[in-house]
């Protein structure tokens, strides 16, 4: 009995370090995500607003946790949803629109994001959807209510240490700059971008001004590549359309500026830039390497211009295995292309956040 009591002891000691280590892990540095953007980040906001920019129906969904439309933009999850599961929250993060939710839903993440939105306020008058200055209203909202049912300390706890993610801008550019007429005619594109990056700025110093600190700030993805734009370039051959890449890449590294110079200007600010272009690109030229077969046409409908209403869960040509493809609609990643790029920024920008 004496020979075995020593062991078992041992083995006490090492369960009590080995449960405290797991407890320091639960200690979450991150407490919470909290969204801002448009379709590549909304849930399901736009779904309680009057607009055509609309997903929460089939084929959309028909992955989400075995076939759920909720009005994301994918066959399945969002690289958001990837994000807070890597964090060890919710696998799902949910609309703050949505009244099934309330604040202690919110409390581990939300996303105020609205699909069609841009940082221009014209932008998101074009499909009458949430501009970004309305979303950051909503978060005050969030935080107002989050005080008043967890306390103020351990609300401000939230707040400061939450991750916030910031995905937005390509409607910008293909929404509203090269489809609708305004401002083209009194910018020229590099003054436009320069003006979206003001924009972003005054949103990431309004963010912290309220008590954000932990920012992740996302780039554009090569959005010549989507569909869409690649059945427009049919002198092309349907290639992908270098200028819009080109450009997404300088606004990029525009942002990328505006991070480095905010975290120099604002004490204890810990903004990074997360960037899906060079990974998107990877999959689009290297597609069999990460299991994929097809890059230039969507999942959804013939996959060369539909989305939201016009992706319906009639139409015959909708593939059957979107796991195939890079793109679920003539616009948006699939799950499977959500999951790798998340992967990406969480092995990469994120890391450091863990
Ligand atoms: C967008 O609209 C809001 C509300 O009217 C306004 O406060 C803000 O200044 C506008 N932003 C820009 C860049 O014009
Ligand atoms: C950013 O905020 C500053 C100060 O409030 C304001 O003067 C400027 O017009 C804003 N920039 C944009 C692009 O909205």
């Amino acid at each position: 009995m004496a020979m075995s009591s020593t062991p078992n002891i041992l083995l006490s000691l090492f369960s009590i370090h080995f449960l405290l280590s797991l407890v320091k892990i639960n200690e979450a540095k991150v407490p919470a995500i909290i969204v801002f953007g448009d379709s590549s980040v909304d849930a399901g906001n736009n779904n309680y607003i009057p607009t055509i920019a609309r997903s929460n129906f089939e084929p959309y969904g028909r992955d989400f946790n075995g076939g759920h439309p909720t009005g994301r933009f994918s066959n399945g999850k969002i690289a958001t949803d990837f994000i807070s599961q890597a964090f060890g929250l919710k696998g799902a993060i949910p609309a703050y629109l949505d009244p099934s939710y309330s604040i202690p839903d919110f409390a581990t993440g939300v996303t105020f994001a609205s699909a069609g939105t841009g940082y221009d306020n014209a932008t998101s008058n074009v499909l009458s959807v949430i501009p970004l200055w309305k979303e950051l209203e909503y978060y005050k909202d969030y935080q107002t209510k989050l005080r008043a049912n967890l306390g103020d300390g351990k609300a401000n706890d939230i707040i400061k240490d939450a991750l916030y993610m910031i995905s937005v801008g390509t409607n910008d550019f293909l929404e509203n700059y090269y489809a609708v007429p305004g401002r083209s005619s009194q910018y020229t594109i590099k003054e436009y971008e320069n003006f979206l990056v003001g924009i972003a700025g005054n949103f990431t110093k309004a963010l912290y001004d309220l008590g954000a600190r932990k920012i992740s700030l996302g780039g554009l993805p090569p959005m010549g590549c989507m569909p869409l734009e690649r059945t427009g370039n049919l002198m092309g051959g349907s290639e992908c359309v270098n200028s819009y890449n080109n450009l997404a890449a300088e606004f990029n590294s525009k942002l990328n500026d505006l991070v480095i110079k905010q975290n120099k200007e604002l004490n204890g600010m810990d903004m990074v830039f997360s960037d899906p272009y060079g990974i998107m690109l990877d999959i689009i030229q290297k597609p069999a390497f990460y299991g994929f077969e097809v890059t230039g046409v969507a999942c959804c409908a013939t996959g060369m211009f539909e989305m939201g209403y016009a992706c319906s869960r009639t139409n015959p040509f909708t593939c059957s295995d979107a796991d195939k493809y890079v793109f679920w609609d003539s616009f948006h990643p699939t799950e499977k292309t959500n999951a790798i790029v998340a992967n990406h920024v969480v092995q990469t920008s994120l890391a450091k956040f863990f």
